[in-house]
């Protein structure tokens, strides 16, 4: 029987030495070392041996198991070590070769002007929030003064998702919940620029469209009246759309200040003579604006008799559009690229 382990040793060493590939290599291993080969096969027969053999034999068939799984793994490293070589020398990248042109993109319009607009407020001392844009009836509409069934809310056909919830239609709803969040007792100086959607759709008006809002909330005797909101405004017209800009405040009426006003601003393309830009007026309409009424401070923890403020509303989409002489609104959302090319400030 020895002789036997000893002769399976030699040729396993043998074909194990001269094996091909990974394949062949496990099926040596089953042929000698698996469940029916013939080592395993040897030690069935070992019932046939005297107790004084037994353990000798048992021990040198542990011992040529051992030798030839050690050869058999050794083996089997070398086969993958082939492997991944192989591959390694097939992916090769060679580097020196030019690389293939990537297209850099640009800011978008209205990207570029936000960022100066925002340069602008924060230099006079404003925050620049967020609000949501899927917004409650409630910081939409009724903390702005337009109760339900408040025929003003018919100026805004509006995307509703539920009964409560609805695109908002405009970011006015900031002004609410920046009260609410300074807990009536704190100064307020915000802008909060933003996405808003109402039901429209022509060369001048996009169902989803943008705002700027602004608040200014302080004691009534600090820097909050009709005037201050003029210069404020003033100073916006004139670094946006060009230093001779001059006002015109026209009566309107918004549920959420009082005095509501239009505010027109001298025609940036004729200054001011009349073109058709400004339909021979001489003036354009850029911001909705007013003092804060007393009702929309007291709903949001403000007492209208010790604070007071102004708000403001341009359209961010308009001021993009003056700017940079955007002839229609829609541009501004499809995304073409040939449009958005021209606003490419890279250095070349
Ligand atoms: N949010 C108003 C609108 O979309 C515009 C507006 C009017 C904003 C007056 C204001 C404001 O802040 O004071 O029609």
């Amino acid at each position: 029987m020895k002789a036997q382990i000893e002769q399976i040793k030699i040729n396993a060493k043998e074909e194990i030495q001269n094996v091909a590939n990974l394949k062949d290599l496990v099926d040596l291993k089953v042929k000698y070392l698996g469940k029916k080969g013939e080592l395993t096969s040897v030690l069935r027969g070992m019932g046939a041996l005297s107790a004084e053999e037994r353990p000798v034999i048992g021990s040198l068939v542990n011992s040529v198991r051992d030798e030839l799984e050690a050869l058999i793994s050794e083996k089997e490293t070398e086969f993958k070590q082939i492997e991944l070589n192989k591959k390694l020398e097939s992916e090769k990248i060679d580097i020196t070769l030019p690389s293939k042109k990537t297209v850099r993109g640009s800011k978008h319009p209205m990207s570029l002007a936000i960022e100066e607009i925002e340069d602008l407020f924060v230099s006079m001392g404003y925050d620049v929030v967020s609000g949501p844009e899927l917004e409650s009836d409630e910081y939409c509409f009724k903390k702005l003064n337009l109760p339900e069934g408040h025929p003003a809310r018919d100026m805004q056909d509006s995307f509703y998702i539920t009964n409560e919830m609805l695109l908002r239609t405009q970011t006015s709803a900031a002004q609410a919940r920046v009260m609410e969040a300074k807990g009536g007792k704190e100064p307020i100086r915000i802008i909060c620029p933003g996405k808003t959607y109402r039901r429209e759709d022509d060369a001048t008006h996009s169902p989803q469209f943008a705002q700027i809002e602004g608040l200014v909330i302080d004691k009534k005797d600090k820097n909050v009246s009709l005037a201050d909101l003029k210069g404020t405004l003033e100073v916006f017209a004139r670094k946006m759309l060009g230093e001779n800009s001059e006002l015109r405040f026209r009566p309107s009426y918004f549920p959420f200040t009082e005095p509501s006003y239009e505010v027109d601003v001298t025609c940036f393309k004729c200054g001011g003579k009349g073109c058709p830009l400004c339909k021979k007026t001489g003036w354009i309409e850029v911001f909705a604006a007013g003092i804060v009424h007393p009702n929309v401070l007291r709903m949001s923890g403000y007492d209208p008799e010790e604070w007071g403020g102004f708000a403001f509303g341009p359209g961010w989409d308009r001021i993009t559009m003056f700017k940079y002489a955007i002839p229609d609104v829609r541009y501004l959302y499809t995304n073409d690229v040939r449009f958005l090319k021209q606003f490419d400030r890279q250095e070349a």
